[in-house]
């Protein structure tokens, strides 16, 4: 395993930020082996035996969730402290929940009690871990004293094969986003034909393409943007959020993913 100090410079290599403590963070938890907001399961794409191991799997406490407090947001631009500190009380709703219902199912499963109670709780813990993930994904990448994407960036690349360029992207994405109704904006890299993708998400849970891996998440539900914005303030939310998003992180991502897609079709074709 990879230590500390290791994880610290190959981070840096890929930031040029040693003091980015969420990225470290991030990797931190590659080594605890629990899912992260970055592409879930995340592995070091720089260590090919890893994928497949099982060591270190430290599992939440009884398989529970905790808040990640390192995630919240600070002095966003654009952002109220009331909004943001709003908006991540309701994350904290979604792990209390969800533990909630982790324990009710638990205790329900012990004693083989799989009746109409046993169906509505599962049915209903997508919802609350999902709420969970995706709000994570969305408090990771914003961050204040935002870093540009440079031309050689991946993601730069990206933009430009499947989009046609960066500012062709961002005017779908924010399109998206603009759509009526509450949900979520998501860019996912699709592992399966290594493009990316803008998708949207109406519940937590639901429409989600199988395997694809969130590279940008943003939240458009009505109490994301509420209190600084108003009910009819989503364009001035979305272009706030643009304003926060941390770049490097998003490469990040996007690597991270493309690289368990080269490790996972390796794997695949034996
Ligand atoms: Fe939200």
């Amino acid at each position: 395993m990879r230590s500390r100090l290791t994880w610290e410079r190959w981070l840096k290599g890929k930031t040029g930020n040693r003091s980015d403590r969420r990225g470290i963070r991030l990797f931190e938890r590659l080594e605890e082996g629990r899912s992260c907001p970055a592409a879930g399961r995340l592995e070091d794409p720089t260590e090919p035996d890893r994928i497949n191991s099982n060591e270190a799997s430290e599992v939440p406490m009884n398989g529970k969730y905790q808040v990640r407090h390192e995630l919240r947001p600070k002095a966003l631009e654009g952002f109220s402290e009331e909004q943001t500190a709003q908006h991540w009380a309701l994350y904290e709703g979604y792990v209390k929940n969800a533990n909630l219902l982790i324990e009710k199912i638990a205790g329900l499963s012990s004693k083989r009690d799989f009746g109409p109670e046993f169906a509505e709780l599962k049915r209903r813990l997508g919802f609350e871990v999902n709420g969970i993930v995706l709000h994570e994904h969305y408090f990771s990448v914003l961050k204040a004293g935002q870093a540009p994407l440079g031309d050689f960036a991946e993601l730069t690349k990206m933009f430009k094969k499947v989009f046609g360029g960066f500012s062709a992207w961002k005017e779908e994405f924010q399109a998206v986003g603009k759509m009526r109704g509450v949900g979520w904006v998501i860019l996912y890299y699709d592992p399966h034909s290594r493009i990316l993708a803008n998708y949207w998400i109406t519940l937590h849970e639901e429409g989600h393409p199988a395997g694809f891996v969130p590279i940008l998440v943003m939240d458009v539900w009505e109490h994301a943007y509420m209190i600084d914005h108003g009910a009819s303030g989503r364009a001035e939310y979305i272009d706030a959020f643009f304003r926060n998003v941390d770049w490097p992180r998003i490469e990040l991502n996007l690597k991270v993913a493309m690289k368990l897609s080269e490790k996972e079709s390796a794997h695949s074709s034996r």
